[in-house]
């Protein structure tokens, strides 16, 4: 069956990522594959939105972040935990926006491009007390401070459903 995403650029962002949800739960409905879920996640993204660069970090082991599927340019493919923006909401469980990556100590630089970035944080149980930490989406942009709060909340949407298909699949 063929699905496509609509691309949304004529739409408000708060609009752009409830349109984007409705979409992408029928996308994904019913994978059970890790890598299957985790690439149409960032095609679905690329295409909605033109994101420069969007894609998965996911842990190795206790201390490492290992590149996984994405949309953009080729990008560095390991990140240590508390290293860079993606090693940073690792840390510190939580979503991370950069409005210039340039005065963020310790970004670490795939492409010259990127100024601006969010990181998502991805957990695979509800439960804060046994939160089993999965690893992060990370999204960068050639403008600066091109993501905010609509962006936050929408892609944290994108996150929480995303983890519900990945939940019960062990990686
Ligand atoms: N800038 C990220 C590294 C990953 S790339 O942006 C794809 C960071 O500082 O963690």
């Amino acid at each position: 069956m063929e699905q496509t995403i609509e691309c949304l650029d004529s739409l408000p962002k708060a609009e752009r990522y409830q349109r984007f949800l409705q979409d992408y739960r029928l996308l994904i409905e019913g994978e059970t594959d890790v890598v299957a879920l985790l690439a149409n996640t960032a095609a679905a993204l690329h295409d909605a939105f033109g994101f420069f660069w969007v894609g998965f970090y996911v842990t190795k082991d206790k201390q490492w972040l290992s590149l996984g599927p994405f949309q953009g340019p080729v990008a560095c493919t390991r990140i240590k935990r508390g290293r860079g923006v993606c090693g940073t909401a690792w840390a510190e469980g939580r979503t991370l926006v950069v409005p210039d990556v340039d005065a963020f100590p310790g970004h670490i630089a795939c492409s010259s491009l990127s100024r601006s970035e969010i990181v998502v944080p991805i957990c695979l149980s509800a439960e804060r007390q046994s939160q089993r930490f999965f690893g992060v989406l990370d999204i960068d942009s050639t403008r600066l401070n091109d993501f905010d709060d609509d962006d936050r909340i929408g892609l944290e949407a994108v996150v929480t459903v995303l983890s519900k298909a990945l939940s019960p699949i062990e990686h």
